[in-house]
């Protein structure tokens, strides 16, 4: 499988571009963020095991399918701009454990300093966690997150974001090769203050109106 996974789809597309664009408002673009992580997390999820289970209908009996990993699925958002996505992965995954990470980035050395972390326990080899940020920009918070998320027992990780910067998929293959990356877009590459270009902007700052 594939390292960077690039989720092409219509929806996925279209909604994107509304995100990207300067006059979508903050109620719009949080709507938009929650239905992309809706539908991230369905392609995120395309793999985890099932089981065959017998079910009656109102009109017979057959065998079908279930999850078997439910409760072993862990979402876990880094602030701020990661908890416009929560709910979305919750629409689809109700039982997905919720952990929090704060970080911010230096605004000198664009280095990530941590101020905030809660992780659900139980992470661990079983345990499938879905790191969310709809930014992978320089990749230097998501890497110190990884650090910590492995530190805490996970093995297998996956990041959804939605827009990445070359730049910041380098940065986490080099220093995380195991995580699987999921994103809807790559784009051009880092502006100076290690914003994506083309991008959307600052993503906490549109979800939640404070410029
Ligand atoms: N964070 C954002 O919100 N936007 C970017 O372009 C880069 C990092």
């Amino acid at each position: 499988m594939e390292k960077v996974i690039i989720v092409k789809h219509p929806l996925i597309l279209h909604k994107l571009t509304r995100m990207r664009n300067r006059k979508t408002g903050s109620k719009d673009f949080r709507a938009l963020l929650k239905e992309l992580s809706s539908l991230m997390t369905f392609e995120i999820t395309r793999d985890i095991p099932t089981r065959k289970i017998k079910v009656e209908t109102p009109l017979g009996t057959m065998i079908s399918g279930e999850t078997v990993e439910h409760s072993n699925l862990f979402c876990i958002p880094i602030f701020r701009a990661g908890i416009g996505m929560v709910e979305g992965v919750l629409d689809v995954i109700p039982n997905a454990r919720v952990g929090h990470i704060g970080m911010y980035r230096d605004p000198e050395t664009l280095q990530a300093v941590k101020y905030y972390s809660k992780l659900p326990t139980g992470l661990s080899s079983d345990g499938r966690v879905l790191i969310i940020d709809p930014m992978l920009a320089t990749g230097h918070t998501m890497v110190a997150a990884l650090d910590l998320i492995k530190k805490a027992g996970a093995v297998n990780l996956r990041i959804m974001c939605l827009v990445a910067a070359p730049e910041g998929v380098a940065q986490v293959r080099k220093h995380h090769k195991d995580v699987l990356i999921y994103t809807a877009a790559v784009d051009e590459r880092l502006d100076e203050n290690g914003y994506i270009l083309p991008g959307l902007g600052d993503a906490g700052d549109r979800i939640f109106g404070t410029r």
